[in-house]
């Protein structure tokens, strides 16, 4: 952040770690709490120092969270997230680091508008953002040089922050979508960056700031500047290696008039730059496989929460299969279709769609409720603890996912014709999530059966 060298490495994260939405199903939840242990861990290894206190986190309970919380090697924070009677912050409100000669300082928003958030009452209270940060904002503004809010409240909201508190310099946000997006400015001193959720991917910022500067400033000049800086540089050194060979005199001659204009042009360039704070930024994003994949340890996190997520949903499958098999009264699976509709099935066998469900065993998925969800038929109409039970004909996503249970179309009873399959059915599935470049009319062409 200094004029002349590069900051040292701060790696944050917006918030929302430790899972992926708010789950109200137990049967989803228990083994989502296992991959947030997991991913607590992992950051532990990573070195991160600290991560924002979203919404979403407190899907597995205030408890849970304060748990991790306290597993976890860096710092939790939150400013708003207070203790109702009290009105203290039950988390750490904002850390300061020194890089370079530069101070900074990193707050925590958490977002209170999450639909089905049901926050224990008593428990813990969200305040708004806009009392709590402007004490904050102000005090930590006189005593730094840099400020950085780690949040998921939405983008749109992000923007009236920048716009109350144009003293925060860079908002990293956890509460937009799903896919990495190129960071922006939210005014001339705020700058807004994301990645995707739940430390998939890291996004790397390089920062050249001076305190009071605006996003932008002197970028062009400050880059042309070591552009020239390089080039003389180089000069200079040919200079030293012709010496004084009289074959080279004219050779000589060219390169000391080009060392001349570069020291005028340096010269002017510094003059130019003397009255401005420069502020401007690199960005570049990894895939946090590719990051860490090399990693042992994490690769060895992973795995392990993998076994313990499969060992639980094998024992409750177990335990179900047990009793009667699944209640699904309504569906017959595309065994029975396929007597009638023998194109319209080898067209649909031609698709992944068919194998989604071998997909997940490829994988040894096959017990873990939060991926059956959207890799077999029926599964909306049976409870939780009941996917990894399913019969074989209704494994994957078959026919009655589209057109809907059938069975009573199958014996003849229903004349009306199947439903048609709308776009907002493939989006319950096609999330961005697990589907990042889903085009509905593209992806229409490729698996509908009557081509
Ligand atoms: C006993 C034979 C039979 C079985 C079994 C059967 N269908 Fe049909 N299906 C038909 C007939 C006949 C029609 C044409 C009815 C019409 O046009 O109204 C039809 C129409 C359809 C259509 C509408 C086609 C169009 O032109 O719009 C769809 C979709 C469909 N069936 C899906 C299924 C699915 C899914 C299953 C399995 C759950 C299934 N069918 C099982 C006989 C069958
Ligand atoms: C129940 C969830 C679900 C629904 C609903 C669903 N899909 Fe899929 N879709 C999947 C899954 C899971 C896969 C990946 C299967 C695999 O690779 O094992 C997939 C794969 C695909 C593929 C890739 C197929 C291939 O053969 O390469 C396309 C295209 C697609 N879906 C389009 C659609 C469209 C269009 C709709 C709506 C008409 C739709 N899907 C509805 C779950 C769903
Ligand atoms: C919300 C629905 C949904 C859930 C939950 C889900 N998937 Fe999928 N999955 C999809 C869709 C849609 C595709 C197809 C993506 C595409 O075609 O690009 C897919 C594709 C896949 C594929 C094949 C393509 C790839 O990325 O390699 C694998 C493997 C897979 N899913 C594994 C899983 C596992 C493991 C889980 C649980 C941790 C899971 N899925 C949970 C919807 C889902
Ligand atoms: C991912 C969604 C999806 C799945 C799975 C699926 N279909 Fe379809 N099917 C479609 C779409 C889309 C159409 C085009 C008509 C429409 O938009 O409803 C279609 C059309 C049809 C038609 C009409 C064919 C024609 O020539 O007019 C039949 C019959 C049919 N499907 C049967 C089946 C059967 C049987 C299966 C399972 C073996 C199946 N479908 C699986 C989405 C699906």
């Amino acid at each position: 952040m200094s004029r002349t060298s590069k900051l040292p490495l701060l790696k944050l994260d917006g918030g929302g770690l430790l899972f992926e939405r708010v789950i109200s199903n137990p049967q989803e939840l228990e083994p989502a709490k296992l991959a947030a242990e997991g991913l607590v861990s992992a950051y532990n290894l990573i070195g991160i120092e600290a991560v924002g206190v979203g919404g979403r986190d407190l899907a597995g309970g205030l408890d849970f969270l304060k748990t991790q919380a306290g597993l976890a090697k860096f710092a939790w924070l939150s400013a708003n997230l207070v203790e109702p009677a009290s009105g203290k912050p039950l988390f750490t409100p904002f850390i300061s680091r020194t890089l370079g000669d530069t101070r900074v300082a990193i707050i925590g928003i958490t977002s209170g508008q999450l639909p089905g958030l049901g926050l224990p009452s008593g428990a813990a209270t969200i305040k708004p953002w806009a009392p709590v940060l402007a004490p904050l904002v102000a005090e930590l503004a006189r005593s730094h040089d840099f400020l950085v809010l780690l949040t998921d409240l939405s983008p749109a909201e992000c923007g009236g922050v920048a716009r109350q508190f144009p003293a925060l310099n860079l908002i990293i946000n956890a509460g937009g979508d799903t896919y990495n997006q190129p960071p922006k400015t939210l005014g001339p001193t705020t700058l807004l960056a994301a990645t995707g959720r739940q430390g998939k991917y890291t996004g790397t910022l390089e920062i050249t700031w001076s305190r009071g500067g605006r996003w932008g400033e002197g970028e062009n000049q400050f880059k042309a500047l070591q552009d020239k800086d390089t080039e003389l540089l180089r000069t200079s050194k040919q200079l030293v290696e012709i010496g004084s060979q009289p074959e080279l005199a004219s050779q000589a001659g060219n390169l000391r008039r080009r060392q001349t204009l570069l020291q005028e042009e340096i010269e002017g360039l510094r003059t130019a730059l003397a009255g401005v704070e420069i502020a401007f930024f690199t960005n570049t994003f990894t895939a946090m496989a590719a990051a860490v994949g090399a990693e042992p340890k994490v690769a060895a996190i992973v795995a392990q929460v993998r076994e313990r997520i499969g060992e639980r949903g094998r024992k409750n499958a177990m335990a179900s299969s047990t009793t009667e098999p699944a209640p699904l009264p309504d569906f017959t699976g595309w065994r029975t279709c396929a007597a009638c509709h023998p194109k319209a099935t080898a067209r649909w066998q031609s698709t992944n769609h068919a194998g989604a469900y071998a997909t997940l065993v490829k994988k040894d998925r096959q017990f873990n409720v939060n991926c059956l969800i959207c890799h077999v038929t029926g599964g909306e109409a049976v409870s939780t603890d009941r996917l990894a039970t399913l019969p074989p004909e209704l494994q994957g996503v078959g026919c009655e996912v589209c057109h809907g249970p059938g069975r009573r179309h199958a014996e003849g009873h229903e004349k009306t014709r199947p439903r048609r399959v709308p776009e907002t059915l493939c989006r319950n599935c096609h999330v961005p999530e697990h589907d990042g470049h889903f085009e509905y009319a593209r992806n229409l062409e490729k698996i509908r059966c009557d081509r």
